[in-house]
């Protein structure tokens, strides 16, 4: 199963080799279901970045709901220590790119830093010059504010590595990824 709320990367997963296999959703975590058999809930690309911290709680209660006892969630979101967002300017993401309907211009912008929420621009010029801005915000969240929603949500062994192959965290890495489990026994 495999649920994104944009229909787009919807229809870009559903073209990927093995995606007859899923079924997609188009949603958020208030479609997963409290059915306690699920094996692993990943969420890649940073997706949790997008919630908020009434969202992140309710995703995670919600995962803790469908996994089976033992089961594990995964996910990755940015390191703040690195402070990617710093290097979202126009001069060092500005990119051309040659698309289907011709030559793309595109860059990133950052509109606002508020505490871990920062809000950045995506800036896309189509061919002919119609200009689109689609504002986005993500929040920079480090190991302390994880691990305490994982053990609220009634997570538990938690884990933090750099990366999906068990790297250890330092002040550079750029990723960090988080694995925890519901108890064994409830
Ligand atoms: C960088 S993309 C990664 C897509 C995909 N998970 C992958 O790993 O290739 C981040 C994704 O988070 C999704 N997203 C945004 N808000 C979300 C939410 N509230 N719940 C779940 N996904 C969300 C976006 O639609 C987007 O597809």
């Amino acid at each position: 199963m495999g649920i994104d709320p944009s229909a787009t990367m919807l229809s870009w997963a559903r073209a990927q080799p093995g995606a007859m296999d899923v079924t997609w959703i188009e949603g958020d975590a208030a479609r997963i279901a409290p059915t306690g058999d699920v094996d692993l809930v990943l969420a890649t690309g940073n997706a949790i970045m997008h919630l908020d911290d009434d969202q992140l709680a309710e995703a995670l209660t919600r995962i803790a709901g469908a996994l089976r006892p033992g089961g594990v969630v995964s996910f990755e979101s940015r390191n703040p220590a690195a402070r990617e967002w710093e290097t979202w300017t126009k001069d060092a993401t500005l990119a051309r790119r040659d698309t289907p309907v011709g030559p793309l211009v595109e860059w990133v912008e950052v509109a606002e830093v508020a505490g871990e929420r920062v809000t950045f621009e995506s800036h896309t010029v189509l061919p002919g010059g119609d200009p689109r801005v689609r504002t986005s915000v993500l929040h920079f969240r480090g190991a302390h504010a994880f691990e305490t929603a994982l053990l609220e949500a009634g997570l538990v062994d938690i884990e933090v590595r750099a990366g999906w192959l068990g790297e250890s965290v330092t002040e550079r890495s750029r990723l960090v990824v988080y694995r925890a489990c519901t108890r064994l026994t409830t």
